[in-house]
Parts: C-alpha cells; structure tokens; sequence
C-alpha cells in the first residue's frame, strides 16, 4: 500500500501579541493561574488587515515555495471562524497565491476538527490518485467575549500542511478512532462574533471523546499504547493536553508520564488556541524541538466540540529530521499590545452596510484590505 502523510508543514500568526502577565494584571488574577494553570504565555491578536485568509496564504506560500505546486489540484481550507456564509476562505488563498484554475477548493468546518477532516480527505483523494498532492489549510481566530473565562485561552494562527505520497515528515497510518456525539460545550450562532462556551462541560466532553475515540482505534486494529512512542493533543490550551495525558494513562493502566508534553507546546504556550491549526501546531513543535524520533510511532487527538473527534497514529520518517525550530523567531517578532489596545481591537467590528478599508498594519506578504459592495478584498502587499 502507498504510504501517504503530512509531507510539509509550516505554521503562520498575527502581527500582535498580548502577553497575558499584562492581562493579569489589569484583571488582579494571579499570573500563575494562565502560566500554570492554563499553560499559556501569550496569544497571537489580529490586526485589522489580518484574517483566517492571510495566515492560512502566508503558511501556504512558505509550502509551496519549499515543494512546488506539481500534483496540487485540491485545497481544502478548515476553519471555524469562516468569513462568509457561502463562499470558502480557500478561494481567497487561491487568488493570492495564484494558483491555477484546476484546482478544487472547498471548506471544511466542525469546529477544531476541521484540519484533522480535511487531512482525510485529503489522503482518500491521494490514494486514488498518488500523483496528486493536497494543501491543506487549517487557520482560525479564537474569539470569546471579554472578561470571560475564555479570554486568556484566546488565540490565532494557521497550519499549512501538504498531503501527499511518500511522505517526508510523517506516514498517517489507516487504522483510526472516531467519535461524535451532540453536545451544547462549545458553539458559535451565525450572528455572534464570539464562540459561547460552557468550559468545564467541554473539558469533561472532550476527555470522554478521547477514552471514546481510543476505544474505536483499539477496535480499528490501531496500535497498542505501548507502541505509541509521542502523544500529541489538540490544544484549546497548553493544560488541556496534561489533562488527556493523565486520563489515557489512567483508562489505559500505562504510565505516560509527562513525556512529550512540553516539546509539543512550545508553540501553542505562545500562539494561544488556534482551534483547526492547534493539534497541528503541537505536530510542528514536536517534530521542531524533538531530535532521534525517525521511526516512531506519533499518536495525534483531534478534538472538535459540538463534537466530532478522531484518534490517528503516524510514523515519523527522516525527513523531519532535517526541521529546526523558525518558527519561535516568527513568533519574538510579533507586536505587543498593551491591554486597552487589545480591548480596542476585540471590540472592533467590521461595518455590514458600508466599504470598508483597513489600515495597513500587517508584516505579512498578504493582507485584507477591505470590503467593496460587500465583498472581502485581499492583495499582496
Ligand atoms: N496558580 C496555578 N494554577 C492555578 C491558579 C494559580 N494561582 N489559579 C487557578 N489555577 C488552576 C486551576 O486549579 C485550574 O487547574 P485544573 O484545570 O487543573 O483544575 C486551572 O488553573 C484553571 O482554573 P479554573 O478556575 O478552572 O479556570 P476558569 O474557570 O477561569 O476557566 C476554562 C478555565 C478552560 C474552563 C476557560 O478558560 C474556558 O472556558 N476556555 C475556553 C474553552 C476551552 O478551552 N475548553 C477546553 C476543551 S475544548
């Protein structure tokens, strides 16, 4: 059978950065409860010619200029904080990164899942034909009202990720574990700009989707725990995946220990939830800050509240050994805001009966540039 995987992966951010010591201190919480309690640091803010298009075009472009656009003729784009009803971020970043025509595009939502539905997909389409290699892009702003729970666990960044045949990073191997099941944890009505969240219902729900989704792989033919040899989570934060860890260790009877962990989180500890791009984020960190892990087996959970969640495994393969960390250089260079400034930005709402145009801010090759008659307009800066 051809192995088929993630062959390259780059990630992309904001131009801003709130640190949440800062927040802190505005609000008299105790810094310790974000740095320890949630394991964050900070979260990537948008300024207001960014968007989910151009981090999800500017991680793109980083891909395609390493691996070229031969075999590229799907890009699916997942994401919760879509920007139309209708039409597909996607298209948006077929336009930028003037792609050509034959190329299929399509959106992928179910909250933070999205990136991991899409990766299936993206396989399936590789396997029938193996010349053919997919962009993936998962990108989302993570958004909660301010001066809620959620705010610190706020975040933005995006995952590009080419699917393709004899994969350089990581083989995605066929046995996988899912579980669905309706649940009111975490949802976003198409009027609200701001994700309603029931936070310790969507802890509970996505630590029984896991045990669920694990199940589902032992009976799938999936690996024993003991052959998985680096668990990687989806990371609304840092926290949430030394929760898992210490719940599959427990419904397991296997000492898991703390292996893995900070090396996964490198990246999510600054970028703050990244929803579809999170989980991936983590495969970034890991394979960035991890060196000797050629031929071993990495176990992945993918959770999306409402909620859809999958459980695979892939072996990692040589070339990642070639990856460094740049992606933390990315990161020092954003912006930082002091809090007011990032109150003003949140509270910022685009204008539904009028053009728009937005200030130049970003340092990013692409950027949202306004609306026209209603219609979202993006260039190349
Ligand atoms: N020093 C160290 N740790 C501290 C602390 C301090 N001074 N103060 C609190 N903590 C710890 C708490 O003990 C808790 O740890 P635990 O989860 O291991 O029990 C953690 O910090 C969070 O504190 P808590 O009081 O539970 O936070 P909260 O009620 O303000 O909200 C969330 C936490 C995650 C529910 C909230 O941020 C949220 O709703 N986030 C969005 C939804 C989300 O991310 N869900 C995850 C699954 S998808």
């Amino acid at each position: 059978m051809t192995a088929i995987g993630i062959h390259d992966i780059e990630l992309a951010s904001t131009h801003h950065v709130l640190d949440l010591a800062a927040l802190a201190a505005t609000t008299g919480v105790d810094p310790d409860k974000y740095r320890i309690g949630l394991g964050q640091d900070e979260f990537s803010v948008p300024a207001p010619d960014e968007d989910i298009v151009t981090m999800g075009a500017t991680a793109a472009l980083a891909v395609l200029d390493r691996n070229g656009l031969e075999g590229v003729r799907t890009l699916l784009f997942a994401t919760e904080s879509g920007i139309d009803h209708s039409k597909a971020a996607g298209v948006f970043v077929h336009q930028l990164l003037g792609l050509p025509p034959q190329v299929r595009v399509a959106e992928i939502k179910q909250a933070c899942y999205g990136g991991t539905a899409a990766i299936q997909a993206a396989i399936g389409i590789v396997q029938r034909n193996p010349r053919e290699r997919v962009l993936v892009i998962a990108s989302d702003v993570a958004r909660y009202a301010l001066d809620s729970p959620g705010e610190p666990t706020q975040g933005a960044g995006a995952a590009a990720i080419l699917i393709a045949a004899d994969p350089a990073l990581i083989e995605i191997e066929p046995a996988t574990g899912l579980f669905s099941a309706n649940v009111d944890d975490f949802w976003r009505p198409n009027d609200s700009s701001t994700a309603i969240v029931d936070g310790k219902l969507s802890i509970s729900a996505y630590l029984d989707a896991m045990t669920g989704a694990w199940d589902d792989l032992a009976a799938q033919g999936g690996p024993a725990i003991s052959a998985i040899n680096r668990l990687i989570y989806h990371q609304p934060y840092t926290k949430m995946a030394r929760k898992a860890q210490a719940r599959l260790a427990e419904y397991t009877g296997v000492e898991l220990g703390d292996a893995g962990l900070a090396e996964g989180a490198v990246y999510n500890r600054r970028l703050g939830n990244a929803y579809t791009a999170s989980l991936y984020a983590g495969v970034a960190s890991v394979l960035d800050h991890e060196s000797g892990l050629t031929g071993k087996r990495l176990g992945l959970f993918s959770y999306g509240s409402g909620s859809v969640s999958e459980f695979l495994t892939g072996v990692v393969q040589t070339g990642a050994e070639s990856r460094t960390d740049h992606f933390t250089s990315v990161l020092d260079s954003r912006v930082p805001l002091s809090v007011p400034e990032y109150r003003e930005l949140h509270a910022r709402a685009l204008p539904s009966d009028t053009d728009v145009v937005t200030p130049r801010v970003t340092a990013a090759p692409f950027r949202f540039a306004g609306i026209e008659g209603r219609a979202r307009r993006y260039e190349r800066r």
